[in-house]
């Protein structure tokens, strides 16, 4: 199959119509997007991507009017970061209605729900009256795409089409945020700050355990963003380095590493911007990857705000 890349809506809504699904830009990461309502299309999302069925998908909305036929109750906590954050990089887990197909929540009571912020694909919502359902745009288990090129490099010749809407701003994947029990949990550290989101609420939210291979706890498999680098994370940089100095490249904030190589070195953000550290961190990873190096020490950041996602994300690449 030819794949495609442009910015033509009549094109990406053609082919969603189709039943092809598109890789669509969001302001975290690039999805793989189909029509909720057509089964074809978000079985081949789940082949195209190699995922296991066990993994639920995200569906994404242009607003919250579009809820009612996608959600039972809503509960007061999604209002208020709602209004306080959407369009944006949060997913609201919420118990479905009975239409959802078991194809995009994996057989759960529940359904991940996201109003991504990215001007194209709410456009391309707003055109086509669809609800989109939306993996990222990566085989599974690999690093989320944060360009078309990306998403192209991967899985160009098996979709059609691709639409361009340059580098994504937040570049890691939403906060998912459980709705749907009585207490409320985090399910995964991402795009929207643990902070900001407790600020809004008025008080502390905990973060569920991650798992290795719990498909009962989706959203947190714990190996899940592995380059195919050696990642070594959270090493003290006067620990004695066992490889060889030439093998080994590095991962960090805003300062060098004394001993590694510096050609070797990615600093995320010069002038320690957690958010533009944040945004570099895939693009990164996937540069890592261009290289002769074997190991990447990538150090730990502040764990403040986004710091705890880029933490998150080093730690399963280093799985
Ligand atoms: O930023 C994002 O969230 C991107 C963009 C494309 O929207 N999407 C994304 O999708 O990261 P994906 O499929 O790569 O990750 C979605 C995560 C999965 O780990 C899945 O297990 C979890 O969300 N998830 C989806 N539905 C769920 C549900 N009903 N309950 C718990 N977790 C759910
Ligand atoms: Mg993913």
């Amino acid at each position: 199959m030819e794949t495609l890349i442009g910015i033509d809506l009549n094109i990406a809504i053609e082919n969603l119509k189709k039943g092809e699904p598109i890789g669509i830009p969001t302001e975290t990461v690039y999805g793989l997007a189909a029509d909720i309502k057509k089964p074809e299309a978000i079985a081949k999302i789940f082949e195209v991507k190699n995922r296991p069925s066990f993994d639920p998908l995200i569906v994404h909305l242009l607003d919250k009017e579009q809820l009612i036929e996608i959600c039972q109750s809503i509960p007061e906590a999604f209002d208020l970061l709602y209004n306080a954050f959407c369009p944006g990089p949060i997913t609201f887990i919420l118990l479905k209605k009975e239409g959802v197909s078991d194809l995009i929540t994996a057989g759960h009571p529940t359904v991940g729900i996201r109003f991504p912020n990215h001007p194209l694909t709410r456009q391309l919502l707003k055109l086509s009256k669809l609800a989109l359902a939306a993996p990222s745009a990566n085989p599974f288990g690999y690093v989320s795409p944060t360009s078309a090129q990306h998403v192209n490099n991967q899985l160009g010749g098996k979709i059609s089409y691709i639409l361009d809407g340059g580098e994504c701003k937040v570049g890691l994947e939403s906060t998912i945020i459980d709705l749907s029990k009585n207490e409320i949990t985090i399910l995964r550290l991402g795009g929207l700050s643990l902070e900001e989101i407790e600020d809004v609420l008025g008080y502390k939210i905990r973060a569920a355990k991650t798992s290795s291979s719990n498909p009962k706890a989706p959203g947190m498999l714990s190996s899940h963003y592995s380059p195919s680098k050696k990642v070594i994370f959270d090493k003290n940089d006067k620990e004695e380095i066992l490889e060889d100095i030439d093998k080994i490249g590095s991962i960090r904030f805003n300062t060098y590493h004394p001993i590694i190589e510096k050609k070797n070195q990615w600093l995320l953000s010069e002038k320690g911007d957690l958010k533009e550290a944040a945004r570099n961190l895939f693009k990164v990873l996937r540069e890592t990857e261009n290289t002769d190096l074997e190991y990447i020490y990538a150090e730990k950041f502040p764990d403040v705000g986004l710091g705890k996602a880029i933490n998150d994300r080093l730690k399963r690449a280093a799985h």
